[in-house]
């Protein structure tokens, strides 16, 4: 898995890591209100970055696209603002909600644009990106 694949995917395992270095924490500890922070960590950043990653290995052709390159940037930026707005607002820091709205909101243009890249892979479709 190599280019913006092998990226996707070399991401995802650096929060596979740590969403389960912070869920050992949470056990350890005993101590369970970072568990979004944690969930989301692992579901967005592990599961969904894998998918992505396994996406663009499939189909090369749509990892080409200059958008995919947009997407993958806006992707890792988005996921590290939401998380640390997480991680603030489950310790007790207001300011942690701008964070996760700018986060949230980013994560979801990077949704759509992905969607508008990924489209045409499966129909016979004219590919817009
Ligand atoms: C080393 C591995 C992991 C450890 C030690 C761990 C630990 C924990 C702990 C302590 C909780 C809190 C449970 C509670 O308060 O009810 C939790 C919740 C959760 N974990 Fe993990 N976890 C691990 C891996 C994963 C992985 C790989 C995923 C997803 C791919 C995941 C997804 C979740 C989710 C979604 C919740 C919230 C469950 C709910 O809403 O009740 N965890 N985890
Ligand atoms: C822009 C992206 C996302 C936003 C803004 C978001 C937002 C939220 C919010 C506000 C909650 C409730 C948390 C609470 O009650 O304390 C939640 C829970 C949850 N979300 Fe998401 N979510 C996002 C993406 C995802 C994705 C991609 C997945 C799965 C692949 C997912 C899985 C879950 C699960 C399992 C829970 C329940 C566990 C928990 O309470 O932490 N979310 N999410």
């Amino acid at each position: 898995m190599t280019g913006l694949a092998g990226r996707f995917f070399a991401s995802a395992l650096i929060y596979a890591v740590l969403g389960m270095s912070l869920g050992l924490l949470m056990g350890i500890t005993k101590d369970h209100t970072q568990m979004p922070t944690h969930a989301h960590l692992l579901l967005i950043g592990w599961v969904s970055f894998t998918l992505i990653g396994f996406f663009y290995h499939l189909f090369p052709e749509r990892a080409s696209s200059r958008w995919a390159n947009v997407h993958f940037w806006l992707a890792q930026a988005s996921i590290l603002v939401l998380i640390a707005g997480l991680a603030q607002i489950f310790a007790g820091y207001e300011s942690g909600e701008l964070f996760a709205a700018v986060g949230s909101i980013g994560l979801l243009i990077s949704t759509v644009l992905f969607a508008i890249i990924a489209w045409p892979a499966f129909g016979r479709g004219h590919a817009p990106l």
